[in-house]
């Protein structure tokens, strides 16, 4: 990590994100479990939790459990009766990620869906809209999981995908593994889908640059 990004998360979340157990708790038993460290950064994580609360979002949809770090901040964000549906490809995570739910108390508010989520998201219901999906699963999929949440996501919905940036990869001509392809393949199919609209917004934290793409579905 880059001392100059540590210092400033530091900074700004000393003033804005305060110190979280359950939060802290999910990372550290994600860690323990051997799971990867490349949740959203907290920073991240209370966007999408403001934004969540701003749409007044009552069904959020997420692709990329992992230990359940991003999945909290929106369960929080979710009023009563509302819900959080993720999709989780690993048992193993999944499992880490329902101790951590309990753990922050938002379990009645949270369904995991494990299996590979081209399959799970084929069996949600297109009847029962969600308001605001959130991608952040493997990259070369990422066209897959955003017609999928198109598909049930309501007009006037907003879809998020993670680690558009790629420390700036994504729009290097020298570089071309499945990750940046699977997100220009994303951004190529946006720019000629007129029913959505989208920006894409860089990010820094210790983790180094990335970026999420917002879109709205029109
Ligand atoms: C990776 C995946 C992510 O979703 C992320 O935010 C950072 C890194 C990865 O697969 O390396
Ligand atoms: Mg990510």
């Amino acid at each position: 990590p880059d001392p100059n990004w540590v210092r400033n998360d530091d900074f700004h979340n000393s003033f804005l994100i305060p110190y979280d157990d359950a939060l802290e708790h999910a990372l550290k038993h994600s860690a323990e479990n051997g799971m990867p460290d490349i949740a959203v950064h907290p920073g991240q994580g209370k966007l999408l939790n403001l934004l969540a609360r701003t749409m007044g979002a009552k069904r959020i949809l997420e692709v990329g459990t992992l230990g359940g770090y991003s999945t909290i901040w929106f369960a929080r964000a979710v009023p009563e009766g509302g819900e959080v549906v993720t999709c989780e490809l690993q048992e193993k995570y999944a499992q880490v990620a329902r101790e951590n739910f309990e753990y922050a108390g938002v379990s009645d508010k949270v369904k995991i869906l494990v299996g590979p989520a081209a399959d799970t998201l084929q069996t949600l219901p297109s009847d029962e809209k969600f308001d605001l999906a959130f991608i952040d699963a493997d990259k070369a999929s990422n066209l897959t999981y955003y017609l999928q949440a198109k598909r049930v996501v309501k007009r006037g919905g907003v879809i998020i995908v993670d680690n558009v940036v790629r420390n700036g990869t994504v729009a290097n001509p020298d570089i071309d593994d499945e990750n940046v392809r699977g997100v220009r393949k994303l951004l190529e199919h946006i720019k000629n889908d007129k029913e959505v609209d989208a920006t894409t917004i860089g990010t820094v934290s210790e983790k180094g640059y990335d970026g999420f793409l917002y879109s709205l579905y029109l």
